[in-house]
């Protein structure tokens, strides 16, 4: 399995606070069957701005030589939505975003309770800069999350959704599962990670949701959602599923 969606620079944001708890942690994902991550470190989040990419570069290479390839761990980030999101995506490399695997996609979140009126502009121009945003957790965003039609409304704009393992597990309340399943429902879910910080706070569950997804949306949608979705995202290939 590929996840693409996990804090494991330890320090910069509210990941792991130690290079061993970080090991521990990646190491927690290969064994459950994760043999790539993308390190998704909090970008532009007050108080985790991680502007620098030559520093998360840095640990991303220090993290890979710990770890001597399982699981391998490519770069990324997960950045918090502003209004110079097109600007700064526009700077590509030279600025501070780093899409999944320096690929097409890139990973966005939004404040808890709030999706601005100026996002699905924004995701419309990103999308005519060849990047495709991807929403990180929208089942908990309390807007998105009571409102599935806001979300069907920016993948209409060309956006693909992440959901949360631990979300679709019930460990997250029971709101932010019966918002998974109705994004399912809906055909609004593309993505499954974990978004794993420290085996204390949330640990990497991909491979009890895999379980669970094929329990109640069948063999089709597990496979889509931790196999082909995932390796076309770190490809830069467009998503197969949901057609
Ligand atoms: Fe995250």
């Amino acid at each position: 399995m590929i996840d693409l969606h996990f804090h494991c620079f330890p320090g910069i944001d509210d990941g792991p606070e130690s290079w061993e708890a970080a090991v521990a942690l990646c190491r927690a994902a290969a064994a459950e069957g994760t043999k790539t991550i993308v390190a998704t470190p909090h970008v532009l989040r007050d108080p985790w701005l991680n502007e620098d990419p030559a520093v998360r570069d840095q640990m991303l290479l220090k993290l890979n030589t710990l770890l001597g390839g399982t699981p391998a761990v490519l770069a990324g980030c997960e950045v918090w939505f502003t209004g110079d999101l097109v600007e700064l995506a526009e700077k590509g490399e030279a600025g501070p975003l780093t899409r999944l695997n320096r690929q097409g996609y890139l990973l966005v979140e939004f404040a808890p309770g709030h999706v601005p009126q100026s996002a699905e502009a924004a995701f419309h121009e990103l999308v005519l800069l060849g990047v495709t945003p991807v929403v990180a957790h929208p089942e908990r965003n309390l807007v998105l999350a009571r409102d599935a039609e806001r979300l069907a409304s920016l993948v209409e704009r060309g956006a693909v959704a992440q959901v949360t393992a631990a979300s679709l597990l019930g460990e997250l309340g029971r709101p932010a599962m019966v918002a998974c399943e109705e994004f399912f429902r809906r055909g609004l879910v593309h993505l499954v990670a974990s978004d794993a910080h420290s085996m204390e706070k949330r640990p990497p569950r991909l491979k009890a949701a895999r379980e669970r997804v094929r329990k109640s949306w069948g063999a089709e949608a597990e496979e889509a959602l931790f196999v082909s979705n995932p390796k076309a995202v770190v490809e830069g290939k467009p998503l197969g599923w949901p057609v």
